[in-house]
């Protein structure tokens, strides 16, 4: 039997102060379910508008990339200064420690390896278990212009309506062929063609004319960083996208292959999210380098 509500003294119902209702803070994403606006919210952070993502999902093709043969010994270290974790469902079960609580990205497709045609992906991640992991959204790349193309975009709506089902955000990630230009027209089309099939939000790569890029596309857009450029570099490329427009970074190697991984992290953090200009990170990054905390 519940307990009688006989607290003595007079309710209190506000009645003269509106409950509050406040706009959900992310781009394109006001229309949104609770559940998948909560977990965009573990991605994104609502102050700043923006996420830190560490990738490291680049074995799901590739192997043992170069500064991943030991997630266990490089990457955790960095994990806890990162938003969210990009990362592939095997590595999570057996490196990353529950109790660790930042958000996560399952990569969701795979099948070719580095040797074989990279675009004939397949979904390779059943939504159900991606709940079971806790994930915070699921990825997959669309291959626009490659031999499978029609096939990226059909694993990617097909992703996004499980995903829909249960409240999943889809990250749709952007590949470009070797032998395509790599210039903000391609970027526009892939990203706004992942953005109308119903991506929640979108990875690319940093072009000229990147403004075009996020003004045409009505969800936000993170920076992948692409092969190992100088530590300056790096950051200027990561300022210049959040100043067009960019609600972030989903960075690898130009953080686990930096020569000192732990200051470089930290020093995209304050690029994103303190607006810190990349000449004065680059000072931090080389002052946390010779003295790590
Ligand atoms: C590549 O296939 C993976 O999806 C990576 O997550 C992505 O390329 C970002 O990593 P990076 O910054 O190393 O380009």
């Amino acid at each position: 039997m519940p307990e009688a509500d006989d607290t003595k003294g007079e309710k209190s119902f506000y009645v003269d102060i509106p409950q509050k209702s406040e706009p959900f803070f992310l781009k394109g994403a006001k229309a949104y379910d609770w559940g998948m606006q909560n977990r965009l919210a573990r991605i994104f952070n609502a102050a700043s508008g923006r996420t830190v993502m560490l990738a490291f999902d680049h074995g799901y093709f590739q192997g043992p990339t170069t500064g991943l043969e030991r997630p266990d010994i490089t990457i955790l270290p960095l994990a806890p200064h990162a938003d969210a974790l990009m990362l592939t469902r095997g590595i999570l079960r057996s490196v990353i420690p529950p109790a660790l609580t930042r958000a996560t990205v399952l990569r969701a497709s795979g099948g070719p390896s580095i040797l074989r045609e990279l675009s004939d992906e397949r979904i390779a991640l059943d939504m159900e278990d991606a709940l079971r992991l806790n994930a915070c959204a699921v990825a997959t790349q669309v291959f626009i212009g490659s031999a499978f193309e029609t096939q990226s975009v059909i694993n990617l709506t097909n992703l996004i309506d499980r995903g829909n089902r249960v409240g999943m955000p889809v990250l749709g990630v952007t590949a470009v062929g070797k032998e395509m230009v790599r210039d903000a027209k391609y970027i526009r089309l892939a990203v706004r063609i992942c953005a109308e099939l119903g991506a929640a939000f979108v990875k690319t790569y940093f072009v000229p004319d990147f403004e075009t890029v996020t003004a045409s596309c009505p969800v936000p857009i993170v920076i992948a960083g692409g092969k190992k450029l100088p530590e300056l570099d790096a950051l200027r490329m990561a300022s210049a996208a959040i100043d067009q427009g960019a609600a972030g970074v989903d960075m690898g190697r130009n953080i686990f292959q930096s020569e000192a991984p732990l200051a470089m992290i930290r020093a995209v953090r304050a690029v994103v999210h303190e607006n810190v200009r990349p000449e004065e990170a680059y000072e931090m990054f080389l002052e946390m380098k010779q003295r790590p905390a």
